[in-house]
């Protein structure tokens, strides 16, 4: 049995519910909340007094966030969540009528509505490549090449995919590209992979309100030197024409800032519980916790070739294709009904429950889980 003591005290998360879906929304450490909560009565108790010492609070929030990623912070701009990289990003790369942007069927449905509205305004069109769930990465890079010629505007690929919890050969896909624009979408990376800015990509856009446990909204937008004068953010605001891409991107109007100062807490909350330790436990655990679900379900584990470190699919026994109504329904049930959060992911007409381990979860709460699933179905 996995070896790991769990972490209630630092949440404040319901403790009569199984919190088994970290990857969505994340969960904020109470630490975090009260430096929240300090920042929003400082801003209120003078707001004008607050909003004056925002840009260098801002500065030196960066540069831990990047410190964090290891990357370098002249290349590194907030933004409020990987949604808006993603956008960001397409906004400053050419797409010339006729052109393409490549996809995969792994791509976050948001992020390819983004590359179809890009398309849809430079007669461009977007191509979807088919990789297998259980694609080994020679298969991922083969299938993704086959699709790149003289016509691709850009390639945007998921470094851990939303539905399939899948890891892209980052690095790889980016030799392949051969100076094709790489738009890297890294929305589950921070905290799940070490240095997941430094593949070499283009842009690299990456939630810190996801496995950070920073508070929402807090992401970052990485960007190649070549392409740092031409990215926007998605308000245009006073530092409108600064020349510094963080800086260009720090100020966008009034706005709750609190959350990008406040984000550094978590990373010193993750700092506290060893992370990197930490992390390979809840490997383990999610390993197995999604093996005891499995078999109360009677289904098999995908074989994923590279899952994501805390994130696992686990079959329903449904076959063909729920609809995401049915899917909402379905989710609202369990946690009425069954005092259970989890998330639904479709892929090739398969349904899957993607299961989460953060530092709140222990092995009981999946055996409860598998437990009680069942009884809906
Ligand atoms: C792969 C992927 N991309 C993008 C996003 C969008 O993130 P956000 O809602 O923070 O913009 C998500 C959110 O779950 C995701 O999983």
């Amino acid at each position: 049995m996995t070896d790991l003591r769990p972490r209630p005290d630092l949440w404040s998360l319901d403790p009569e519910v199984l919190h088994l879906n970290h990857g969505s929304y994340g969960a904020v450490p109470r630490r975090t909340q009260e430096l929240l909560a300090r920042l929003r009565a400082e801003t209120e108790a003078n707001p004008m007094l607050w909003f004056r010492s925002v840009a260098e609070r801002l500065t030196t929030s960066r540069q831990e966030l990047a410190a964090f990623l290891g990357t370098d912070p002249a290349g590194f701009a907030f933004v409020p969540n990987a949604s808006a990289g993603v956008t960001a990003a397409l906004g400053a790369i050419p797409i010339p009528p006729g052109s393409r942007i490549v996809l995969t069927n792994h791509t976050y449905g948001a992020v390819l509505f983004a590359a179809e509205r890009f398309a849809r305004a430079h007669q461009a069109e977007v191509v979807v490549v088919d990789v297998p769930l259980e694609a080994d990465d020679d298969t991922v890079v083969a299938a993704i090449q086959a699709e790149l010629d003289e016509r691709t505007a850009a390639l945007i690929v998921d470094q851990i995919s939303s539905a399939t919890a899948m890891v892209f050969p980052i690095r790889r896909l980016v030799e392949a590209c051969a100076g094709i624009p790489v738009i890297v979408d890294g929305a589950h990376a921070p905290a799940l992979l070490d240095a997941p800015a430094e593949d070499g990509a283009d842009f690299w856009t990456g939630n810190f309100h996801k496995w950070p446990a920073a508070p929402r909204p807090t992401a970052g937008l990485v960007v190649a030197e070549k392409w740092r004068a031409a990215t926007l953010p998605l308000i245009v605001s006073w530092s409108e024409y600064d020349e510094r891409l963080p800086e260009r991107f720090d100020m966008q109007g009034t706005l709750d800032y609190a959350p990008w100062i406040a984000a550094p807490e978590s990373l010193r909350v993750l700092a506290e519980l060893d992370w990197p330790v930490r992390r390979t436990q809840l490997s383990a655990l999610i390993d197995e916790g999604a093996q005891v679900l499995a078999k109360a379900l009677g289904t098999d584990l995908p074989d994923v070739a590279h899952p994501a470190a805390t994130m696992r699919l686990v079959e329903l026994p449904f076959g063909g294709k729920a609809s995401p109504e049915a899917g909402e329904a379905f989710k609202a049930r369990v946690s009425r009904e069954l005092k259970a959060e989890i998330t639904l992911t479709g892929f090739d007409e398969r349904v899957f429950v993607r299961l989460s381990a953060h530092a709140y979860n222990g092995l009981r709460d999946y055996e409860l889980l598998a437990e009680r699933l069942p009884t809906l179905l």
